[in-house]
């Protein structure tokens, strides 16, 4: 797996999704885990700039190679968030894209300034901490596309099915990026090496908890992975990742995964509920209206937009 970051930059574009059978959306059904899985993938798809503000204030930005990387990347995954809405409204569910996204930002509160501050601190105390963001960088790709993968298992479904190998291929190229410049970082750096290894162990979480509940990430990796292919996958993920220096026999999502499934024993109801009651619509946020943060007023759920004169 090799990755350049010349043709990375060359190639990188917009989804393409020319020939997706859009009005066959409706044709094929989508059971109610499928649709729970949509909404948390799309409104996770839909956070990647706000985490980008994460990173650009780190030590790991210095680096030009990165921000060329996270330019490209951010555009990318833009894409992935706005073809998982438009099959989810094709679908018959009806909401506005801009004000899910504002409400998904506003419900995340003060917590998610601390967030910069506490990483932007981090990253400047550590010198490794790059190794740190670049080996997550690889989890939470590969993570994605073993879950869109396990999702076209699930849902049967051709045109989701057409659409998520698509972003696979993104995907991949993400994965190829984050893992080779991990793997290069760590490479003879023993000090790196342990530093990565104890953080991942003790900071690292699965994509989407903190925009989502534990018990949202949860119901996803209960939905997805809780059977024999699916346990399989994310113990595969596993392994390619511990094959980074100094990460040998490292357990993340498999250990996700069981985590989530001794929850379920102790409360039956836990995860599936959500799954079940439909529970994928965002409240509306309780101290923090969108309008006053986005600076937009007019009716809500759909903001009118004035032209200017
Ligand atoms: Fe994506
Ligand atoms: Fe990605």
């Amino acid at each position: 797996m090799s990755f350049s970051i010349e043709r990375y930059k060359e190639e990188s574009k917009k989804l393409d999704t020319t020939g997706v059978a859009w009005a066959d959306v409706t044709a094929h059904s989508l059971s109610k885990g499928d649709l729970f899985c949509l909404h948390y993938m799309m409104d996770i798809e839909n956070h990647v700039p706000l985490y980008l503000s994460h990173l650009l204030v780190t030590r790991a930005c210095m680096d030009p190679i990165l921000t060329a990387f996270l330019a490209c990347w951010n555009y990318e995954e833009l894409w992935h968030g706005e073809n998982l809405g438009k099959l989810l409204n094709l679908y018959g569910i009806q909401f506005d894209t801009q004000d899910r996204i504002a409400r998904v930002r506003a419900n995340l509160g003060v917590q998610n300034s601390i967030s910069i501050l506490t990483t932007m601190a981090g990253s400047w105390l550590s010198k490794d901490f790059s190794a740190v963001y670049l080996s997550i960088g690889a989890i939470n790709e590969l993570s994605t596309l073993t879950g869109y993968a396990a999702l076209i298992r699930k849902s049967n479904h051709p045109v989701l099915a057409d659409l998520l190998s698509r972003i696979i291929k993104d995907e991949r190229r993400h994965f190829a990026f984050y893992y080779n410049s991990a793997k290069e970082w760590l490479a003879g750096n023993e000090k790196a090496q342990r530093f990565d290894r104890w953080m991942l162990d003790r900071v690292w979480v699965p994509v989407g908890k903190g925009v989502k509940r534990q018990e949202e990430v949860d119901a996803l990796a209960l939905y997805l992975f809780d059977d024999e292919q699916g346990e399989e996958d994310l113990l595969a993920l596993d392994e390619k990742i511990g094959r980074l220096p100094g990460l040998s026999g490292i357990k993340l999502m498999s250990r996700a995964l069981y985590e989530a499934r001794a929850r379920a024993r102790q409360n039956p109801d836990w995860a599936w509920r959500l799954i079940e009651t439909e529970s994928w619509a965002i409240a509306r946020p309780k101290h923090s209206p969108v309008a006053e943060l986005t600076g937009r007023r007019g009716g809500d759920p759909s903001y009118q937009l004035v032209e200017a004169d």
